[in-house]
């Protein structure tokens, strides 16, 4: 009887999909407190609170492909070189947190469609 035995491999199909978007959203969580944490807005904004005089991160996971975000964090002279940016302060680098804590940050901005 394969449709009966399809029906009760749904359930199971259906978890193993959500588990890693779950996996994703709490990841996404860590970032946004690590942002928090980091003092991110300090120099920068976002949803219209933090410095308005640095760059906007409203929809930078729209503008910037995930492994560019990760190189401002760890290299941001690199790639303010790269990019030609001129502001001032230059962002500080990041390459001290712990790699867990990049991927989150990651994660957290790449979402900001
Ligand atoms: C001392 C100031 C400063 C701090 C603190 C800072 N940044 Fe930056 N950041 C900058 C500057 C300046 C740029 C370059 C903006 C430009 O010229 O386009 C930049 C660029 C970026 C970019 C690329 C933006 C884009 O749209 O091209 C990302 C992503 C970014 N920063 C993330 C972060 C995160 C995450 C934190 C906190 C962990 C942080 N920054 C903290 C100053 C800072």
């Amino acid at each position: 009887m394969p449709p009966v035995k399809n029906l009760l491999l749904l359930p199971l199909a259906l978890c193993l999909l959500a588990a890693p978007a779950a996996a994703q959203d709490a990841q996404i969580g860590r970032g946004y407190e690590l942002y928090k944490k980091n003092n991110c807005k300090m120099c920068h904004s976002l949803g219209g609170e933090g410095n308005r005089m640095g760059k906007a991160h409203d929809g930078v996971g729209g503008r910037l492909k995930p492994e560019e975000i990760r190189q401002w964090l760890v290299d941001p002279k690199a790639m303010a070189q790269k990019t030609g940016s001129t502001m001032k302060p230059p962002m500080t680098p990041f390459k001290h947190l712990p790699k867990a804590d990049i991927d989150a940050l990651v994660a957290y901005l790449a979402s900001l469609k």
